[in-house]
């Protein structure tokens, strides 16, 4: 046999016991066969020297060649070896990579934090920073300086959650305006959000727990005018397009004037429909203008500044915006529900 037919005989060879190989040993062990120091291939290369002179360069083609086929061949059966060791694996543990995906529950922030922020980056752009007060109060901010009456049924146990004589759940975030007022001089222009808390029964109407957000704004030569256009701006923003508004004379003890304000039904442009019970409005918000005895707990001078307060619910917001009818949903944690948002 010629040296050319023994390299080609080894080649076949090596195509063939290679593809039998189906263990890493075996394969291991034909990579050491062919390709070792001391292999099939390097004898072949050993006897090189001795070929006649027209032939060395031939055969020594032909050597390589079939150095690079085993050696890629080896390197294929062995990555070929390594998925099926990988499938088996898997599937020792019960892993079946070929059935479809399970998709993971994504969490994401509740209807009532995306509402507030909502609100609080519509109020940034208007000029208003955020401010946060505690939910544990004291009787002195959440009435006395907001100037309720010592006698004011507001302060009715029947309403207001007393911790103690004189600490309590705040009943609305407007004390947290007096904690501003305290810590910065005039002007002011801060929205306030946070949790506030009724001791009423719990129906689809009303809850112990429920979030406002107040806004206020003090400077010198603040009028009722300002009030008016921030609320058409900011409502405005909210509610995606031009609302309408309407004040009605109301009273909080910590304004004056005060005001209700409505807004034209989202819905139906004032048309009249169920979310507006056919009315056209919405009762949206309190406000007024910040009462001088207010200024005075605080210690700003209410001959030189005048500001306007709003306070506005959110879960109410929330229920007409999307037509949800029962108070209690916000808090039930039930993700059939919060998962709509
Ligand atoms: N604190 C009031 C409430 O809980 C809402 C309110 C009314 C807030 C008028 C204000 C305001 O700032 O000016 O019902």
């Amino acid at each position: 046999m010629s040296m050319r037919q023994e390299i080609q005989e080894v080649r076949r060879r090596a195509r063939e016991e290679l593809s039998a190989c189906s263990r890493r040993e075996e394969i291991e062990a034909a990579s050491t066969k062919f390709l070792g120091r001391k292999g099939i291939v390097t004898s072949f290369m050993r006897k090189i020297p001795t070929l006649p002179q027209d032939e060395k360069k031939e055969i020594g083609r032909l050597l390589n060649e079939m150095k690079g086929e085993i050696s890629s061949f080896i390197q294929e059966k062995s990555s070929q070896l390594e998925a099926a060791e990988a499938e088996a694996g898997l599937k020792a543990e019960g892993i079946d990579i070929t059935l479809p995906g399970r998709k993971p529950v994504q969490g994401k922030k509740h209807i009532i934090s995306q509402t507030l922020e909502d609100i609080i980056s519509i109020l940034a752009y208007h000029g208003f920073t955020v401010e946060y007060g505690p939910e544990l109060e004291t009787d002195y901010y959440n009435f006395g300086a907001l100037n309720f009456p010592p006698d004011h049924p507001a302060r009715d146990m029947q309403d207001t959650f007393y911790i103690t004589d004189t600490l309590l759940l705040r009943t609305h975030t407007s004390p947290t305006q007096i904690h501003v007022m305290e810590k910065y001089d005039p002007p002011v222009r801060v929205c306030m959000p946070g949790k506030c808390f009724r001791n009423e029964a719990i129906n689809a109407r009303s809850h112990i727990l429920f979030h406002q957000i107040e806004g206020l704004y003090v400077d010198e030569g603040v009028s009722f005018g300002d009030l008016k256009s921030t609320l058409y701006a900011f409502l405005s923003s909210y509610f995606g397009r031009e609302v309408e508004l309407r004040f009605r004379p109301s009273y909080f003890p910590f304004t004056e004037p005060s005001a209700e304000v409505d807004v034209s039904c989202f819905l139906c442009s004032g048309k009249g429909c169920s979310v507006c019970k056919h009315s056209g409005w919405l009762e949206l918000l309190g406000a007024g203008m910040v009462h001088p005895n207010v200024f005075k707990a605080v210690g700003y001078d209410p001959e030189k500044y005048t500001g306007f307060a709003w306070g506005m619910g959110i879960e109410r917001l929330v229920m007409q915006k999307y037509g949800i009818d029962d108070i209690r949903m916000f808090f039930e944690n039930d993700l059939r529900f919060l998962e709509q948002f």
